[in-house]
Formats: C-alpha cells, structure tokens, sequence
C-alpha cells in the first residue's frame, strides 16, 4: 500500500505519525489557533533521525522531544521554502531514542484551511465562529502533520474557546449541554489528516435519534432538526447494506453559509452548509452523501488524491442506494438522472487528462480534481458492476471489500486487484464485458455507461417541451405539486436563454425569484443572467453576498463574465461579496475573474 503522495512533503516510510494530541487555544481576539502538537510516531526505518510534516503558514515557535527520562528539550528544525501548493516541509531532529515530539506554534489569520466569521457573519450576530475544512491539503495550515491520507492517525485535543463559546471535533467528546471554554476531544479511530476537523461557535444541539444529532446555532437549531429528522433511518439502511456504523456516533454540524462545500465527511460529525435547509427535507441526499462516506473514504480511503474516485464515486453510489432505501426508487432515480447529465455537462468542459478516474494531478492543487467526474463517472462504473453481476452479488462483494479494507488507505491498483478476484474472476463470462482500463483509465465515457432513467422527470421533461411550444400556459404548469427533482429538470430542459416574456411568464406564475429552495434558486439564476433577466438582479446580488457555496457562486460569475457588462457586473459583486467568502472560495473565484483587489 506504499505509493507516492506527491502531496505530501512528509515521508511515512521512514517515519509513521501514529497519534497526535493537540492543545490550542481558539483566539478569535488574533484570529489564529495557538498552541502545541504532541505527534507519537513510529520509526519504520530504525535509522531515520528526523521527521518531515507538512505545513502550510505557520508560525513555529519550537520543536521539542523528551530526552533522556522525560525532560522535554528543544531539538533543532529547518523550515524549507513553501510551495504555493504544497506549503513548506517541516523538519525536526530526532533523539536517538524519542517516540514524539512536540511542536509549538501558531496559525496565520489566512490559513486556507480555516474560517474565522465575525458575527455579522452568522446567524445570530452576536457571536464570532470558526471552522476548519482540511480536505484535501489543508489540514497543514493549521496543524503540523503528515498531510498524506496514506497516514492514519487516532488524536486528541484540549481546545480552549471564549467561555461562551462552544467547540466541537469530529471525534468524540462534543458537549451536548453547557459551556465553560475549555473542551477535551479523544479520537479513537485511526483516520488520516484530511479528516481532521473543529468547529466553536454559538452553538446548541438537538437529538436525532440515540446515536444522531444535529448542532447548529440556536437560530437554526429547530429547522435543522426537522430538516435532518431521518438521519437515523438512513444510518440503518446503510448498515443493512454495508455493515455495521464503525464511528460511534453520527452527528451533523450546520455551519453558516460561508462554507464552501455541501458537506464535508469529518468523521462523527458531517459539516453541512445551511443552504440545505429547504423546509421540505428536498435536498438531504446531501446527509445520505456524508454518511455513506462513513463507509467510502473515511473506513476505506483513498490512498493518493489520484485514487480520490474511491472515495467519491463509491460514496455517490451508496448516497442512491441510501437515497433509495429511505424515500423509494423513484427519487434515487430521479438524483441518479440528474447526476448522469452534470456528468455529461462536465466532460463537456473538461480537458481529456481531467475525464479519467485513475487522474494524474502531479504538480497541480488536488482540489482541481474534484470536478463532478469522479462521482458520477466513478458511481456509473459501480452501477455497471452492479447491473451486470446482479444486486444481490455486488452487494455481497461491496460488504466484504469495506470489511477487507476497514480502516486502511488503498489506492486504485489495490481496488482493481481485490475487484478482480472477489468478482471478475468468478464469472469470466462477465467479465469479459467488463472494459476495466476504459473506465478507469481513458477518458469520456464507455458507450455501454449505465443510463439511468425516471418516469416522474420524464414527466417533467415532456412539460418542458409543451411549454416551450406554447401547449400549456404557466399558470397550469404542475409545479406546485412537483418534486424539487422534477422542478429543476424542468428548468435545466428549457431553451436558453429564455426570451424575457417567457421568463416573466414562468417567475409570475412560479414565484421563481423568490423560491426558498437553493438549488431551485440558483438554476434559475443562472437562467436570469443568460436572459438578462433584471428582475432577479437584486436576488442574484443577495444570493452571492450572503452564500459562499463553490458549487453555486462559481458557475454563476462564470456566467457573469461571458460578457462584458456582466463581467463588471460579477466585479462588483465580488467586490463586497469577497470579504464574507472563505479562503478556498476566495483562492478559486479570484482565479476565475483575475481578481486584482
Ligand atoms: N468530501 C467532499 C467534499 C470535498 C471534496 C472537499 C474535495 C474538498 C475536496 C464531500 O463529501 C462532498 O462530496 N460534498 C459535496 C456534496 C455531495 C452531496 C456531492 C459538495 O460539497 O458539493
Ligand atoms: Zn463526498
């Protein structure tokens, strides 16, 4: 399982970070974290006498290591030059006979891989709030680790907040009740750096069930608990299919609307934009998504960030199978639908290199790989196993590779060599229909790439074109008693642009510009801005200043910029909306419009 991070500065062959124990201070007053990393490792070469970690702008203060029956001492470090992708190794001295060393240090206010709010910020406005997102190589800008998922580590952590704040971890520990400013985590499953996660707020909790919960600011607290109301249902359908829940508890943290991901699969505890909370529990596949990587990614995890389709193609697939199991075929259908054509509008945009699962991302951000290809494209490629050798085989054959796997970082080869012995080799018939090296190596899809189909958007599709033909008015359109799915296929189906009349007819009958529901929302502003639609340029400015979601304020300046009022437009808006957005937001938006302050 040893293969090359070209991520990772650190060298785990020589010497293994088992374990770390962080003690930091959480000031908001400088907007950094401060303290000590305690790392306990393993020399596997019995020579090595020194220590690489990544790290990413921080301040290290000392590098210390327990010499001689205890005593801790300084030893002697060099920080290298930084990379502006990688950041800078890290390298201690080791005492011939030290199992740890502690490192003292502080974070920048820029670190990537936190958010700091200021209270206008949040939901309730009084409070500051910080959260981190390591995934996939920042976990370095605020702790000094070996960054490599190849590693894996338990931790724990005495983290020290404003008295009236509340931190969390996704580890075990988080306060369900009171306050005090000082909270101790304990994380006793090995997972790697990328999983590492904190959180301190105003923040309160709800149960969900006797092992589920939900933690968001008191404002949200009541909506997120109905939003997230079968959490405990999907925790179940999952074990039926995959085997026991190994983490213990299953938690979700709802963050302010800054945060730049849907979610994010921190072990314990799932971070969750607010930009779910629909009303109607429309949007939660997202929740099916996160859990399911309790399976894929955080029990058996990619090994490189070349193997990232691991990790999200096998979740995407089980997030349907979740999806299914809990709200019934016709929705998993429905997502399955959808997912195949933001896969085929990807590969559209995409260069080849960037089609293939098995992705080379030497000498680029990992981030850049997280396109929508290795979900949909890795989810098809299970899907098509699971269609060929049957349900109830694949089923079989994907329980026993997580309990094979449980717990170890393994790359593509190792997958590929496990797929063929535990099911290609049983069947040589079949698999012979198997193109391996096409799915996972070439780019575009296989022309025999499952494509899944649902009557109910069928349905929307065909009233899309009657519609568009003028067959039907408006004001008769089912909308009202259609699916969120259904609503947004029927939008994604219409010309585009749209001529304004149209437009206008569509949002008087509709209330699209004032729709609650996100995803709603944002195809139709996407819309707007390709119609010109001035109607909804006040919701489009609010929509992008109060939301730092990539996945819905990147394509929409992309469609600002395609001409160059618009462009000047998404400027200005990107001038006030900026400062609000997180740093990885920031890092990607400011590429995107050349962004020179
Ligand atoms: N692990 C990802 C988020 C991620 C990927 C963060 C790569 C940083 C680098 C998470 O599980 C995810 O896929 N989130 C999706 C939502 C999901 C429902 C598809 C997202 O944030 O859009
Ligand atoms: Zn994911």
């Amino acid at each position: 399982m040893a293969a090359r991070d070209v991520h990772s500065y650190s060298e785990p062959g020589r010497v293994r970070v088992r374990h770390v124990d962080l003690d930091l201070d959480v000031r908001f007053d400088r907007r950094i974290l401060e303290g000590t990393a305690t790392l306990v490792f393993e020399r596997i070469d019995r020579a090595a006498d020194s220590l690489v970690l990544d790290t990413r702008g921080l301040d290290i203060a000392a590098t210390e290591a327990p010499v001689d029956g205890g005593n801790w001492r300084a030893v002697e470090f060099s920080l290298g030059a930084a990379d502006p992708i990688l950041g800078a190794p890290l390298r201690i001295a080791l005492p011939a006979d030290a199992d740890r060393v502690r490192v003292r240090y502080a974070t920048r206010p820029g670190a990537s891989g936190l958010q700091w709010l200021s209270p206008p910020q949040t939901a309730g406005r009084k409070h500051p709030f910080l959260f981190s997102q390591s995934q996939a190589i920042h976990a370095r800008s605020w702790i000094p680790i070996q960054d490599t998922p190849q590693v894996r580590l338990t931790y724990g952590a005495t983290i020290r907040t404003p008295s009236e704040l509340v931190a969390v971890m996704g580890a075990a520990g988080n306060p369900t009740s009171g306050r005090g400013g000082m909270y101790r985590f304990s994380m006793p499953q090995r997972i790697p750096a990328y999983l590492l996660a904190i959180a301190a707020g105003d923040l309160a909790f709800a149960p969900l069930g006797h092992r589920a919960g939900v933690y968001a600011e008191p404002a949200l607290l009541d909506r997120a608990a109905h939003e997230f109301a079968d959490t405990e249902k999907m925790m179940e359908a999952a074990e039926r299919l995959y085997g026991p829940y190994r983490w213990d508890r299953y938690d979700v943290l709802v963050l302010p609307p800054s945060f730049p991901f849907g979610g994010m699969e921190n072990p314990r505890l799932t971070f969750a934009t607010p930009t779910v909370l629909a009303g109607d529990r429309s949007l939660v596949s997202l929740i099916a998504h996160e859990l399911a990587h309790s399976w894929s990614g955080n029990l058996v995890t990619n090994a490189t960030w070349s193997d990232f389709w691991l990790n999200e193609g096998f979740t995407t697939y089980i997030e349907r199978r979740i999806d299914e199991e809990v709200y019934g075929p016709e929705f998993a259908a429905m997502e399955a639908v959808l997912g195949r054509q933001d896969l085929e509008e990807e590969i559209e945009r995409l260069d080849d290199h960037d089609e293939i699962l098995h992705i080379d991302l030497a000498g680029r951000d990992p981030d850049d790989g997280a396109t929508r290809l290795p979900y949909e494209k890795g989810s098809l490629f299970l899907r098509s196993l699971e269609e060929l050798f049957g349900r109830p085989r694949f089923d079989e054959f994907l329980r026993a590779y997580f309990d094979h796997f449980a717990f170890q970082s393994i790359t593509t080869a190792d997958f590929v060599a496990y797929l063929k012995e535990h099911l290609l080799s049983r069947d040589s018939a079949k698999a012979a229909a198997v193109p391996l090296e096409t799915w996972i190596e070439k780019p575009g899809l296989p022309e025999e790439a499952p494509r899944p189909r649902s009557a109910a958007l069928e349905e929307a599709q065909r009233i899309a074109a009657d519609w568009t033909a003028a067959k039907v008015p408006a004001s008769e359109l089912p909308f009202a008693r259609w699916k969120t799915q259904q609503r947004l296929q029927f939008l994604r189906q219409l010309p585009s642009p749209l001529p304004l009349p149209r437009m206008k007819e569509l949002d008087a009958a509709l209330g699209l510009t004032a729709t609650g529901n996100n995803e709603v929302a944002f195809q139709w502003l996407l819309m707007s801005i390709r119609a010109g639609y001035a109607i909804a340029d006040a919701r489009l400015e609010d929509f992008l200043t109060s939301i730092g979601r990539r996945k819905y304020i990147k394509p929409l300046y992309e469609e600002l910029s395609k001409t160059a009022a618009g462009r000047e437009r998404a400027l200005a808006i990107y001038g006030k909306a900026r400062p609000g957005y997180h740093p990885i937001a920031v890092d990607t938006m400011d590429r995107i419009l050349d962004w020179k302050g």
